[in-house]
């Protein structure tokens, strides 16, 4: 419902009178040119009404007959290049203002350092957490230090292009 940008509008004006806490609108993947042109128009209301950030992406939409509704959705490694392409689209489109938590098949420190490449400012993961456990956070943290040191990057602000 709140994929539609006119309802979306109206839901996040009223929520920028009335929020205590930072607010990240989440965007769902696009798989053509309208919807992409829908989904960052999301982020510009979005960003109009105050709020904090965006996380990019949600699970994409597949066609899975097996379930009640016929379609479910996709999460983990087959959609984190189709996040990495959208978080770089968010980030150039808003002339790099934007805060952007990218969120979408991170697996690994590499998976984070080309997260943080195309644009993000923090990282999120859930499937990776789901097959690993709360450690795979610490292999994760270990493996980005390891490259950041190895590309020569102090912070994390630095590897943003
Ligand atoms: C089991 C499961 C439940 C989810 N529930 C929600 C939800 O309630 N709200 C939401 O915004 N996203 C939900 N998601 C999407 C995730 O928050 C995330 O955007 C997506 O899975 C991509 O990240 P990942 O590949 O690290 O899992 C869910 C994903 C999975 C796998």
């Amino acid at each position: 419902m709140f994929e539609e940008p006119s309802q979306f509008k109206k839901l996040v004006f009223k929520m920028k009178n009335i929020k205590e806490k930072p607010m990240f609108v989440k965007i769902p993947p696009y798989l053509n040119e309208k919807e992409r042109e829908d989904r960052l128009e999301l982020v510009d209301i979005g960003l109009k009404a105050g709020m904090e950030g965006i996380t990019a992406i949600n699970t994409v939409k597949v066609r899975e007959p097996r379930l009640s509704t016929g379609y479910g959705g996709l999460s983990g490694k087959k959609i984190f290049k189709e996040m990495i392409k959208i978080v770089r689209e968010i980030h150039l489109e808003t002339n790099g203002k934007a805060i952007i938590n990218a969120c979408g098949g991170i697996f690994t420190g590499l998976d984070a350092l080309e997260a943080f490449k195309a644009g993000a400012t923090t990282i999120q993961l859930l499937t990776s957490f789901i097959y690993e456990g709360p450690g795979v956070i610490n292999r994760i943290n270990k493996q980005l230090l390891k490259l950041m040191h190895k590309h020569g990057y102090e912070s994390l602000s630095e590897i943003k292009n």
